[in-house]
């Protein structure tokens, strides 16, 4: 596939360390978890038997994706540690829910909540889970949950340091406003239905949507705002009018972290495939711009213009 930027160029390697870096503000800004599991996996959550439905399906629809040991092929292991720190104490039934709402990858929703079950319960037993007595079911899903990582990865020896290279303005520009957007858009287009069309004459801004289209892209643009929203606190930014960006307020962090928070419930419901769930979202969405933008962006003391008036 063409690519516009070769991965080995410098501009490229610096985007890759910047994302490892935001991942890191991210977890430290992280303020929900799930509360009050009852069980954890490791307690013989499902059957062997069961395991064996979901290994036939596995090695029908998923091998070639994932690998025969779940090490991951085009997507990503489905098994070790880096799938481990990625469910890292979350519930089975997110689990169940992304195979069932995304997998496979090119027939999503295919599967029902039954496969669905048993494939996770094959993951399970790849991982080296014990199986138990009972089979896992429905009912049960919500209360089970994969243990707690130890810790989360800190930024890679040598990565290139961050420092802002836009004012806030060009960041709101180029980076939270086009991935909002592409989630306010689910308000008016269904991304269930999308299509993509090659654009006549080439413009490689709507070939790129064809690339990445429907619910790949609504993902896409959740997972943006939650990991370059940190970005707006990093030290030594200055806004358009060359004040510095009121980057150690409190309510500033405030509003930071409730976009962060929103991006992620748009990153579920996006999951959910479901595109109501992600119009209610983007109300909160537009309030969490707006609530910021208040105090910070459209000034109205008496005298200054908004651009003037601006990260007072
Ligand atoms: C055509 C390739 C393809 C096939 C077939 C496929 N997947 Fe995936 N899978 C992916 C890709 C790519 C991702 C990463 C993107 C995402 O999370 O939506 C993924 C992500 C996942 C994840 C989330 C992993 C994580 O740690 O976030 C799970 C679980 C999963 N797949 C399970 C399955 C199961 C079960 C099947 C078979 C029913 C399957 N996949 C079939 C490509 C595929
Ligand atoms: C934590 C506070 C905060 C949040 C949250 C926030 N913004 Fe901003 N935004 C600002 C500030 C402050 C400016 C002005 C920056 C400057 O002048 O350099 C701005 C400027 C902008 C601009 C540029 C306006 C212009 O042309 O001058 C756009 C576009 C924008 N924001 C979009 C968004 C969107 C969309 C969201 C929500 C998804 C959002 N912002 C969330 C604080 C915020």
């Amino acid at each position: 596939m063409l690519r516009l930027i070769p991965l080995s160029s410098p501009a490229a390697r610096a985007t890759l360390g910047v994302a490892l870096y935001a991942c890191a503000l991210v977890g430290a800004l992280s303020l929900t978890g799930h509360a009050g599991q009852l069980r954890a996996v490791t307690e013989g959550v499902y059957s062997s038997e069961q395991a064996q439905r979901g290994q036939q399906l596995y090695q029908a629809q998923c091998v070639t994706c994932h690998g025969g040991t779940l090490e991951g092929v085009i997507g990503p292991p489905l098994a070790g540690d880096s799938f481990l720190s990625a469910w890292s104490a979350r519930p089975l039934v997110d689990l169940v829910d992304k195979i069932e709402k995304t997998m496979p990858l090119q027939q999503a929703g295919s599967l029902s909540r039954q496969q669905s079950t048993d494939l996770a319960a094959y993951i399970l037993q790849s991982g080296k889970f014990p199986a138990g007595q009972a089979e896992l079911n429905a009912a049960v899903l919500g209360q089970i949950a994969f243990p707690a990582a130890r810790s989360s990865p800190s930024p890679a020896a040598g990565a290139p340091s961050l420092a802002p290279a836009g004012n806030l303005a060009q960041l709101m520009r180029g980076v939270t406003f086009p991935n909002a957007n592409i989630l306010f858009n689910v308000q008016v287009k269904d991304p269930g239905t999308q299509k993509p069309s090659a654009p006549v004459p080439f413009d490689y801004v709507l070939w790129g949507s064809t690339v990445y289209y429907g619910w790949q892209a609504v993902d896409q643009a959740a997972l943006a705002l939650i990991e370059s929203t940190p970005l707006f606190l990093l030290p030594g930014r200055r806004c358009e009018n060359g004040r510095p960006a009121p980057v150690d307020r409190a309510d500033f962090k405030q509003y930071t972290a409730a976009l962060i928070e929103v991006g992620r419930a748009a990153y579920r419901a996006s999951q959910s495939r479901n595109a109501e769930a992600v119009v209610k979202v983007t109300e909160q969405l537009n309030d969490a711009c707006a609530n910021c933008h208040k105090v910070y962006r459209d000034g109205t003391q008496e005298g200054s213009s908004a651009g003037a008036a601006r990260c007072r």
